[in-house]
Protein backbone atom coordinates (compact mmCIF):
# COMPACT_ATOMS: atom_id res chain seq x y z
CA UNK A 1 0.00 0.00 0.00
CA UNK A 2 0.71 3.93 -0.62
CA UNK A 3 0.34 6.49 -2.78
CA UNK A 4 2.67 6.95 -5.98
CA UNK A 5 3.32 9.93 -7.69
CA UNK A 6 4.24 8.86 -10.94
CA UNK A 7 5.51 11.41 -14.03
CA UNK A 8 4.45 10.19 -17.11
CA UNK A 9 6.12 12.67 -19.44
CA UNK A 10 5.59 14.93 -22.03
CA UNK A 11 4.10 13.25 -25.33
CA UNK A 12 1.88 10.25 -25.27
CA UNK A 13 1.42 6.70 -23.36
CA UNK A 14 4.95 5.27 -24.58
CA UNK A 15 6.78 8.01 -22.29
CA UNK A 16 6.25 6.82 -18.59
CA UNK A 17 9.30 4.74 -17.62
CA UNK A 18 9.86 1.00 -16.67
CA UNK A 19 9.45 1.52 -13.02
CA UNK A 20 6.33 4.13 -13.06
CA UNK A 21 4.94 1.29 -15.25
CA UNK A 22 5.51 -1.67 -12.66
CA UNK A 23 4.16 0.79 -10.09
CA UNK A 24 1.38 1.01 -12.21
CA UNK A 25 1.01 -2.57 -13.30
CA UNK A 26 0.41 -3.12 -9.53
CA UNK A 27 -2.19 -0.63 -8.32
CA UNK A 28 -5.07 -0.72 -7.26
CA UNK A 29 -6.23 2.25 -8.24
CA UNK A 30 -5.28 4.76 -11.11
CA UNK A 31 -5.22 8.64 -11.03
CA UNK A 32 -4.43 10.79 -13.63
CA UNK A 33 -4.14 14.54 -13.03
CA UNK A 34 -6.28 16.27 -15.40
CA UNK A 35 -5.79 20.45 -14.86
CA UNK A 36 -2.15 21.40 -14.91
CA UNK A 37 -1.41 19.58 -18.49
CA UNK A 38 -2.01 16.79 -20.34
CA UNK A 39 -0.55 14.83 -23.10
CA UNK A 40 -0.97 14.86 -26.37
CA UNK A 41 -3.33 11.45 -26.47
CA UNK A 42 -6.72 10.35 -25.17
CA UNK A 43 -6.43 8.66 -21.73
CA UNK A 44 -7.70 5.13 -23.29
CA UNK A 45 -4.45 4.98 -24.97
CA UNK A 46 -2.90 4.62 -21.51
CA UNK A 47 -5.38 2.48 -20.38
CA UNK A 48 -4.48 0.11 -23.44
CA UNK A 49 -0.97 0.19 -22.38
CA UNK A 50 -2.07 -0.23 -18.83
CA UNK A 51 -4.94 -2.82 -19.31
CA UNK A 52 -6.47 -0.67 -16.45
CA UNK A 53 -9.29 1.97 -15.61
CA UNK A 54 -7.94 5.82 -14.94
CA UNK A 55 -9.91 8.17 -12.89
CA UNK A 56 -9.58 11.58 -14.35
CA UNK A 57 -8.98 13.97 -11.18
CA UNK A 58 -9.34 17.72 -11.43
CA UNK A 59 -7.84 19.99 -8.53
CA UNK A 60 -11.15 20.26 -6.32
CA UNK A 61 -10.31 16.11 -6.14
CA UNK A 62 -6.54 16.57 -5.56
CA UNK A 63 -6.28 19.54 -3.52
CA UNK A 64 -9.40 19.78 -1.22
CA UNK A 65 -10.57 16.15 -1.19
CA UNK A 66 -8.33 13.61 0.85
CA UNK A 67 -9.48 10.90 -0.90
CA UNK A 68 -6.39 9.38 -2.44
CA UNK A 69 -4.59 9.90 0.83
CA UNK A 70 -7.11 7.69 2.91
CA UNK A 71 -7.11 4.99 -0.10
CA UNK A 72 -3.33 4.89 0.27
CA UNK A 73 -3.68 3.41 3.65
CA UNK A 74 -4.49 -0.02 2.54
CA UNK A 75 -4.28 0.14 -0.95
CA UNK A 76 -1.49 0.90 -3.78
CA UNK A 77 -2.75 4.19 -5.30
CA UNK A 78 -1.29 5.41 -8.38
CA UNK A 79 -1.07 9.34 -9.35
CA UNK A 80 -0.18 10.04 -12.58
CA UNK A 81 1.11 13.52 -13.45
CA UNK A 82 1.95 14.58 -16.93
CA UNK A 83 5.56 15.97 -16.93
CA UNK A 84 7.59 15.53 -13.80
CA UNK A 85 5.06 15.40 -10.52
CA UNK A 86 6.59 18.42 -9.02
CA UNK A 87 7.80 20.88 -12.11
CA UNK A 88 5.45 23.46 -12.26
CA UNK A 89 2.68 22.10 -9.62
CA UNK A 90 1.40 22.42 -6.42
CA UNK A 91 1.60 18.30 -5.56
CA UNK A 92 3.70 18.92 -2.78
CA UNK A 93 0.88 19.81 -0.51
CA UNK A 94 -0.69 16.01 -1.59
CA UNK A 95 2.78 14.73 -0.75
CA UNK A 96 2.69 16.25 2.42
CA UNK A 97 -0.47 15.40 3.64
CA UNK A 98 0.37 11.69 2.57
CA UNK A 99 3.24 12.12 4.47
CA UNK A 100 1.73 13.57 7.46
CA UNK A 101 -0.76 10.67 7.58
CA UNK A 102 1.70 8.05 7.83
CA UNK A 103 1.15 6.72 4.22
CA UNK A 104 3.99 5.67 2.04
CA UNK A 105 4.90 7.54 -0.42
CA UNK A 106 7.10 7.01 -3.98
CA UNK A 107 8.15 9.73 -6.20
CA UNK A 108 8.89 8.08 -9.99
CA UNK A 109 10.48 11.36 -11.67
CA UNK A 110 10.40 11.88 -15.70
CA UNK A 111 11.19 14.90 -18.27
CA UNK A 112 9.63 18.00 -17.62
CA UNK A 113 8.55 21.34 -19.71
CA UNK A 114 11.22 22.99 -17.62
CA UNK A 115 14.39 20.82 -19.30
CA UNK A 116 12.63 19.78 -22.32
CA UNK A 117 12.94 23.44 -23.34
CA UNK A 118 16.71 23.36 -23.33
CA UNK A 119 16.35 21.76 -26.80
CA UNK A 120 16.26 25.73 -27.75
CA UNK A 121 19.37 25.82 -27.51
CA UNK A 122 18.91 28.61 -24.14
CA UNK A 123 20.95 27.33 -21.53
CA UNK A 124 18.65 25.96 -18.40
CA UNK A 125 21.07 27.69 -15.79
CA UNK A 126 20.44 31.46 -17.38
CA UNK A 127 16.85 31.52 -17.47
CA UNK A 128 15.44 33.07 -14.27
CA UNK A 129 12.31 32.82 -12.36
CA UNK A 130 9.41 31.43 -14.64
CA UNK A 131 6.04 32.90 -14.40
CA UNK A 132 2.48 32.08 -16.10
CA UNK A 133 0.14 33.80 -17.97
CA UNK A 134 -3.63 33.10 -17.52
CA UNK A 135 -6.28 33.94 -19.91
CA UNK A 136 -7.63 36.29 -18.45
CA UNK A 137 -5.58 39.93 -18.10
CA UNK A 138 -5.68 40.72 -14.65
CA UNK A 139 -2.41 40.32 -13.36
CA UNK A 140 0.86 42.11 -13.71
CA UNK A 141 3.16 39.07 -12.72
CA UNK A 142 4.40 38.25 -15.83
CA UNK A 143 5.26 41.54 -16.68
CA UNK A 144 7.27 42.41 -13.39
CA UNK A 145 8.80 38.81 -13.97
CA UNK A 146 10.22 39.54 -17.08
CA UNK A 147 11.29 42.99 -16.31
CA UNK A 148 13.31 41.52 -13.05
CA UNK A 149 14.90 38.88 -15.59
CA UNK A 150 16.11 41.44 -18.11
CA UNK A 151 17.63 43.53 -15.74
CA UNK A 152 19.80 40.50 -14.60
CA UNK A 153 19.95 38.93 -18.07
CA UNK A 154 18.23 35.67 -17.91
CA UNK A 155 15.88 34.40 -19.96
CA UNK A 156 12.30 33.90 -19.00
CA UNK A 157 9.83 31.13 -19.61
CA UNK A 158 6.39 31.83 -19.66
CA UNK A 159 4.01 29.01 -18.88
CA UNK A 160 0.64 29.26 -20.67
CA UNK A 161 -2.74 28.84 -19.16
CA UNK A 162 -5.06 25.78 -20.32
CA UNK A 163 -8.55 24.54 -19.47
CA UNK A 164 -7.88 20.49 -20.51
CA UNK A 165 -11.92 19.86 -19.42
CA UNK A 166 -12.97 22.93 -22.06
CA UNK A 167 -10.40 21.43 -24.42
CA UNK A 168 -8.73 25.07 -23.95
CA UNK A 169 -5.12 25.91 -24.27
CA UNK A 170 -3.71 29.36 -24.45
CA UNK A 171 -1.01 29.93 -27.76
CA UNK A 172 1.71 31.90 -28.20
CA UNK A 173 -0.07 34.30 -30.41
CA UNK A 174 -2.44 34.72 -27.25
CA UNK A 175 0.74 35.04 -24.51
CA UNK A 176 1.80 38.07 -26.87
CA UNK A 177 -1.09 40.12 -27.15
CA UNK A 178 -1.32 39.51 -23.13
CA UNK A 179 2.12 40.87 -22.72
CA UNK A 180 1.36 43.76 -25.55
CA UNK A 181 -1.95 44.69 -23.06
CA UNK A 182 0.14 44.31 -20.24
CA UNK A 183 2.85 46.67 -21.35
CA UNK A 184 0.31 49.69 -22.69
CA UNK A 185 -1.62 49.11 -19.11
CA UNK A 186 1.54 49.52 -17.34
CA UNK A 187 3.43 52.48 -19.62
CA UNK A 188 6.59 50.94 -20.02
CA UNK A 189 8.69 49.84 -22.64
CA UNK A 190 10.16 46.51 -22.26
CA UNK A 191 10.17 45.14 -25.43
CA UNK A 192 8.81 46.23 -29.17
CA UNK A 193 7.77 44.59 -32.73
CA UNK A 194 11.52 43.33 -32.98
CA UNK A 195 12.37 41.90 -29.67
CA UNK A 196 13.61 37.98 -30.10
CA UNK A 197 11.12 35.63 -28.84
CA UNK A 198 11.00 31.48 -29.11
CA UNK A 199 7.75 29.70 -29.28
CA UNK A 200 7.51 25.87 -28.41
CA UNK A 201 4.68 24.10 -29.30
CA UNK A 202 3.80 19.82 -28.03
CA UNK A 203 7.77 19.37 -26.69
CA UNK A 204 8.65 15.81 -26.75
CA UNK A 205 6.12 15.00 -29.52
CA UNK A 206 6.77 13.64 -32.84
CA UNK A 207 5.48 16.74 -34.41
CA UNK A 208 7.28 19.49 -31.93
CA UNK A 209 7.48 23.10 -33.05
CA UNK A 210 10.16 25.24 -32.17
CA UNK A 211 10.63 28.74 -33.82
CA UNK A 212 12.30 32.27 -33.03
CA UNK A 213 11.44 35.14 -34.19
CA UNK A 214 10.41 38.31 -33.75
CA UNK A 215 7.23 39.45 -31.59
CA UNK A 216 5.85 40.99 -34.96
CA UNK A 217 6.43 37.82 -37.00
CA UNK A 218 4.91 35.44 -33.75
CA UNK A 219 1.37 37.85 -33.81
CA UNK A 220 1.08 36.16 -37.24
CA UNK A 221 2.60 32.36 -36.36
CA UNK A 222 0.68 29.48 -35.39
CA UNK A 223 1.75 27.00 -33.46
CA UNK A 224 -1.13 24.81 -33.63
CA UNK A 225 -2.65 22.72 -30.86
CA UNK A 226 -1.57 21.23 -28.00
CA UNK A 227 0.37 22.59 -24.90
CA UNK A 228 2.79 25.64 -25.68
CA UNK A 229 5.36 27.99 -24.17
CA UNK A 230 7.02 31.19 -24.97
CA UNK A 231 10.56 32.52 -24.14
CA UNK A 232 11.73 36.29 -24.01
CA UNK A 233 15.55 35.11 -23.93
CA UNK A 234 17.96 37.68 -22.22
CA UNK A 235 21.50 38.07 -23.07
CA UNK A 236 22.44 35.67 -25.46
CA UNK A 237 26.21 33.35 -25.56
CA UNK A 238 27.19 33.02 -28.75
CA UNK A 239 26.94 29.45 -28.66
CA UNK A 240 22.40 30.22 -27.69
CA UNK A 241 22.95 32.61 -30.84
CA UNK A 242 24.43 29.90 -33.20
CA UNK A 243 21.48 27.33 -31.44
CA UNK A 244 18.74 29.80 -31.93
CA UNK A 245 19.50 30.45 -35.90
CA UNK A 246 18.56 26.85 -36.52
CA UNK A 247 14.81 27.86 -34.83
CA UNK A 248 14.76 30.99 -37.29
C1 LIG B 1 1.61 23.94 -15.18
S1 LIG B 1 2.85 23.35 -16.27
C2 LIG B 1 3.06 21.68 -15.75
C3 LIG B 1 4.39 21.13 -16.18
C4 LIG B 1 4.56 19.63 -16.06
N1 LIG B 1 4.35 19.14 -14.71
C5 LIG B 1 5.97 19.26 -16.50
O1 LIG B 1 6.78 18.80 -15.69
O2 LIG B 1 6.26 19.46 -17.70
C6 LIG B 1 1.98 23.20 -17.79
C7 LIG B 1 2.34 24.28 -18.79
O3 LIG B 1 3.68 24.07 -19.24
C8 LIG B 1 3.77 24.24 -20.65
N2 LIG B 1 4.05 22.92 -21.22
C9 LIG B 1 3.96 21.72 -20.61
N3 LIG B 1 4.32 20.74 -21.45
C10 LIG B 1 4.63 21.32 -22.62
C11 LIG B 1 5.08 20.82 -23.88
N4 LIG B 1 5.26 19.51 -24.07
N5 LIG B 1 5.34 21.71 -24.87
C12 LIG B 1 5.16 23.03 -24.67
N6 LIG B 1 4.74 23.55 -23.50
C13 LIG B 1 4.47 22.72 -22.50
C14 LIG B 1 2.44 24.79 -21.13
O4 LIG B 1 2.51 26.19 -21.12
C15 LIG B 1 1.50 24.23 -20.07
O5 LIG B 1 0.35 25.02 -19.94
Amino acid sequence: MGLHFIGIGLSNEQDISLKGLELVKKADKIYLEHYTAVLNVPVENLERLYGKKIELANREFVEKENIMVEEAKTKEVAFLVVGDPFAATTHVDLFLRAKQAGVDVTVTNNASVLTAVGITGLQLYKFGKTTSIPFEVKSETPYNVLKDNQGLGLHTLFLLDLRPEEEKFMGVREAITYMKKLEQKIGEELFDDNTLCVGCARLGSPDQMIKAGTMKEFSQTDFGKGMQCLIIPGNLHFMEEEALALWK
